[in-house]
């Protein structure tokens, strides 16, 4: 028996459409494509493109993009080497965040000299959030930095025990620190690189059953699941060097709508995961007319030939699923139903940030 329910839109925090630089892999139409299909009515794209977005002139770039393409509503980061500060104040308006690389992932754009990352914290206009890939120490100088110069600070793809119980540690401390995992993370271990090798190559790095285990038992203290969608094509993942990365924000909401399912959470955490938390923590409001209905009940086999990512494969291909997006609504437009796109390029929206 079909059982159709009407969930918000979900919003992915944190996406690579890879739009301008390497649209071989993706673009704004491409990846918002595969947004909407997967119940993602916004996305959030992170600035390490080939041409970093570091200035105003690649920012506008990105907009004009974006804006030409997306069919769902987005939100841009801009990013630092820590030589660009004095155009923090002048920016933070036109993007959701600033995001700060601490440990070396995709376009090698970590900050590694101290007083650069402390003078980015001391610059960055306290109002909005600075998200941060850290591994190891790295988290560590975020918090105290965030806590010394009362940052907004927002550690993404929390992945393994090590990490998430330092985050545990300063939330109890009373720090304004929020973090998220990636479906990833949370369903697939490191033993899938003997069977998916350079596929299964991705930063952080994929951890052990105990991690998985750890992040599960914890999602209390986990306050978004996003996707780091980071598409890469099947010829260099084969490769010699793959590059580090999954594609994910198709799938995410169809395998969390199974762990429902399966009661390994509830909807109503799904939708605080996904939906709720976003909002709150980068301060924005999403149209009340922006929702998607889903069939609770139907089953399918995740198959990379109806995938709309342009790299067009995923890491979860033969995996059955309970829970199929049937119709997706934008501001009360229909953008997507039964396995197709209904609007054309630009349709979506730049989201518009509380002030
Ligand atoms: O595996 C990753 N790939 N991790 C990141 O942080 C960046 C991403 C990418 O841009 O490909
Ligand atoms: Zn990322």
């Amino acid at each position: 028996m079909p059982k159709i329910l009407r969930l918000p839109g979900f919003i992915d925090i944190h996406v690579h459409l890879r739009d301008p630089g390497q649209t071989n892999k993706e673009d704004f139409y491409t990846g918002t494509c595969a947004a909407i299909a997967g119940g993602v009515t916004s996305v959030f794209d992170m600035p390490n493109n080939l041409e970093p977005i570091f200035s105003i002139e690649a920012l506008e770039k990105k907009e004009r993009e974006a804006r030409e393409k997306a069919v769902c509503d987005y939100g841009l980061y801009f990013g630092t080497d820590g030589k660009n500060t004095e155009l923090f104040e002048k920016v933070a308006r036109r993007v959701v965040g600033l995001k700060l690389y601490l440990s070396l992932t995709t376009g090698k754009y970590v900050v590694g000299n101290p007083d650069l990352v402390s003078l980015i914290f001391k610059k960055w206009p306290k109002k909005k959030n600075i998200v941060v890939h850290a591994e190891d120490e790295s988290i560590d100088l975020a918090i105290r930095l965030a806590s010394k110069y009362q940052n907004r600070l927002h550690i993404t793809h929390v992945s393994n025990k090590y990490s998430l119980k330092k985050i545990i540690k300063a939330k109890k401390e009373g720090l304004k620190i929020t973090c998220d995992v990636t479906p990833h993370h949370l369903f697939l271990t490191e033993d899938k690189l003997k069977s998916m090798k350079g596929f299964a190559m991705v930063k952080p790095p994929l951890a052990s059953e105990d991690d998985v285990d750890f992040l599960w038992e914890n999602l209390g203290f986990i306050d978004c699941i996003a996707t780091d969608h980071a598409p890469h094509t099947s010829e260099e993942k084969k490769g010699e060097i793959p590059p580090f990365g999954l594609p994910g924000v198709e799938t995410m909401v169809p395998l969390m709508l199974n762990a429902v399912s399966q009661e390994r959470l509830s909807l109503d955490d799904l939708v605080r995961l996904i939906n709720v938390n976003p909002q709150k923590i980068f301060g924005f409001k999403q149209d009340k007319e922006t929702y998607i209905e889903v069939d609770t009940q139907e089953k399918y086999i995740i198959e990379n030939k109806n995938l709309f990512t342009k790299c067009g494969w995923s890491p979860y291909a033969g995996w059955e699923i309970r829970g199929k997006i049937k119709n997706v609504f934008i501001r009360g437009t229909k953008v997507f139903s039964e396995g197709k796109v209904l609007v054309k390029e630009g349709f979506g929206k730049q989201v518009q940030m509380d002030d």
